[in-house]
């Protein structure tokens, strides 16, 4: 088991990395001094497989638990159903003490997430990531949101867990889509921050798609202990918290533009990280052969690196609509090596129309 400390002053919280972690929620909860009642927070995929569990776990703690099950998905990340799972709350009468589980994915966690921070001021939050993606990327830095009819993440706020428990046994029932959607974030880290820990991705792609548990746990671990670092400088975002972003200009553009129906979040970063390395490449911050390196492990990992369904105009128009253009311009998170990015401000249109024709078929 590996435990990463994620350093916020007070708010300060620890990520538990293993197999089996029963011991080390019991030793969370028995310590936490929350009150007996509490709120789980699941999706229906996630609640028919682990939700009894993890019920009998909790209240084998004396903790008296309620759950509610959201539909599977992201069109559970709305107002709608954070209030509805307010009136549960209520219901059931949480108290400022009562901790809320979130057990499931990016969404269950970002749709948990919001309801902590707001219910009664803020009630202590606890993150169970049952998707790749949720272990490494939303899980982590205290980002949690719901969306709003005319965008995405529209509604949220910073709010920390008190901790997260990375079981990695949830993995071997999540479809293989969702793993190459968490690998996506994981070859971001490589390149953003760690060209050690990006060779040792080229040396595992076997061992890390078949889930060998030494490859899994130590690239889930090494992706926290980046992100957790960047966010410990960077709590919200001021400056050094962008480069989590590389890849997510083209991939967010190329979300909105398919109706989020086309890829899976981390599909679409992989296909962004390539555009943005072709960007850098035009700007002579780095060579083919980079551009090259990075999108030969996305294939390796057997994630699209092409874009379909859609047009270099429409993509490009929609990277203005995202939500970290500010005053329309875009931050660029540009790789200068494997290892090192530096953001580039008001890149040229045609060089970016010439890097999305190269990513689009
Ligand atoms: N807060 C952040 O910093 C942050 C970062 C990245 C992404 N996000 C958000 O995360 C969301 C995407 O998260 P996601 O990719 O985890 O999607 P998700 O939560 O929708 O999960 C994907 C699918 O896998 C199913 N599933 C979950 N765990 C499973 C398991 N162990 N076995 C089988 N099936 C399982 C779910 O029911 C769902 O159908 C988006 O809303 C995105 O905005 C937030
Ligand atoms: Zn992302």
């Amino acid at each position: 088991m590996k435990i990463i400390n994620v350093d916020l002053g007070a708010d300060s919280y620890k990520i538990f990395i293993g197999n089996h972690l029963e011991e080390q929620i019991k030793n969370f909860i028995a310590t936490a001094k929350f009150s007996r009642r509490a709120l789980i927070v699941t999706d229906k995929n996630v609640g028919a497989a682990f939700g009894a569990k993890f019920e009998k776990l909790l209240r084998a703690e004396g903790l008296e638990t309620v759950t509610v099950t959201v539909a599977s998905g992201e069109i559970s990340k709305a107002l709608a159903v954070a209030n509805d799972i307010y009136t549960a709350a209520i219901e059931h009468k949480l108290d400022r003490k009562s901790p809320i589980f979130a057990l499931g994915g990016g969404v269950v966690g970002d749709l948990a997430g919001f309801v902590a921070a707001t219910f009664l001021r803020g009630v202590p939050f606890v993150q169970i990531p049952t998707t790749l993606l949720a272990q490494v990327d939303s899980s982590v830095g205290g980002k949690v949101a719901v969306n709003h009819a005319l965008g995405k993440n529209l509604i949220g706020a910073f709010y920390q867990p008190r901790a997260v428990f990375t079981d990695l046994d949830f993995l071997k029932t999540l479809p293989p889509r969702e793993i190459a959607s968490g690998l996506g974030e994981i070859v971001k880290y490589g390149v953003i921050a760690d060209a050690d820990f990006f060779c040792y991705l080229e040396d595992h792609v076997d061992q890390i798609l078949a889930l060998e548990k030494n490859a899994i746990e130590h690239i889930i671990a090494r992706s926290c202990e980046i992100k957790a670092d960047v966010v410990s400088k960077d709590e919200k975002e001021g400056g050094l918290r962008r480069i989590l972003n590389f890849g997510h200009t083209i991939g967010h553009a190329l979300e909105e533009e398919t109706d989020y129906q086309g890829y899976r979040h981390g599909e679409a970063v992989a296909i962004g990280m390539i555009g943005a390395a072709y960007i850098a490449q035009a700007l002579e911050l780095i060579d083919q052969s980079v551009v090259e390196r990075i999108q030969r492990l996305i294939d390796r990992f057997g994630m699209i690196s092409r874009a379909r369904d859609v047009d270099v105009d429409g993509v490009f128009d929609a990277t203005f609509r995202d939500k970290k253009t500010v005053d329309g311009k875009i931050n660029w998170v540009l790789p200068e090596a494997i290892g090192k990015v530096r953001i580039g401000r008001g890149v040229p249109e045609e060089i970016v129309k010439g890097a999305l024709k190269k990513i689009i078929d």
